[in-house]
């Protein structure tokens, strides 16, 4: 692999004392011949420098390395991997925060597509067309006759809470229900239906949110296991909000 002044890929056991040292797992589905291994990577680190602007770095020197971002601001989601086994978020994360070595792993219970790299869109798609996370009510565009009425501030207000959900990932792969139930809908999902019932434009009752999240892929598999709100990096109560949805469920099913 190629190498620069300050941009260094080489054994740890080499590296300078100031030096960030990255250790990132190399994967490579599409190639069946390409055998997953932990790269070492040495860089010097620089004030202010996130793992998105270390992983870049890294990149100028090895086009090759895959991983994901937008916007660099902690608003897109797209940047979430495995740090030292912790779900976070790249673009957030400091790198003089982290110990020496650390190591970059992609986030699971996602598809693979390389490197650090996984697909967040597909199962965050299949989770809400499973979950119908949308608004459903008669559609004020298409009858002039209805007028949406206002919302309570309050209303308004705690839907927004739960909407701040970037989906990034970090709780899907923070869960170890998800790791044995392939469907379960996660503390993403459970949160979405959460704000979907709070809102007063969905006519949906609970006898059909229900149908929707009462078993064990839903809000039933929940095993309060909370690695979902350690991780989320938007601080979300999603304890409080799966302990609401599931004592409303076991109203609606008696
Ligand atoms: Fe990420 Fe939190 Fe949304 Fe889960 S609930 S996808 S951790 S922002
Ligand atoms: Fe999983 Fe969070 Fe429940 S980690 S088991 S969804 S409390
Ligand atoms: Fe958008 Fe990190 S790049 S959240």
């Amino acid at each position: 692999m190629s190498g620069s002044s300050d941009v260094l890929a080489r054994d740890s056991a080499a590296v300078d004392d100031e030096a960030i040292v990255l250790e990132i797992l190399r994967a490579n589905p599409a190639d069946p011949d390409f055998v997953p291994h932990w790269q070492t990577f040495e860089l010097e680190p620089a004030e202010g420098m996130t793992l998105f602007i270390a992983l870049t770095e890294l990149r100028e020197a090895d086009p090759s390395l895959q991983f994901d971002f937008v916007c660099r601001a902690g608003i897109c989601g797209s940047c979430g991997m495995l740090i030292n086994g912790r779900p976070g978020l790249a673009c957030r994360t400091l790198v003089t925060d982290l110990p020496r070595p650390t190591r970059l792993a992609p986030l699971p219970g996602f598809a693979l597509i390389g490197d650090l790299s996984v697909d967040t869109g597909r199962w965050m798609r299949a989770m809400s067309e499973r979950l119908e996370t949308w608004v459903q009510g008669p559609d004020i565009d298409r009858d002039p006759s209805l007028v949406e009425q206002p919302m309570e501030p309050e209303t308004a207000e705690a839907i927004y809470e739960l909407e701040r959900c970037i989906e990034c990932g970090c709780c899907v792969a923070a869960c170890g229900t998800v790791q044995m139930r392939e469907d379960f809908a996660a503390a993403v999902g459970l949160n979405k239906v959460a704000r979907f019932r709070l809102d007063p434009r969905d006519t949906r009752d609970d006898a059909e949110f229900l149908e929707l999240v009462g078993d064990d892929d839903g809000v039933f598999g929940c095993m309060s296991l909370l690695g979902c709100e350690d991780v989320c990096p938007k601080n979300l109560p999603l304890a409080t909000q799966i302990a609401f949805l599931r004592r409303a469920m076991v109203k609606a099913s008696l």
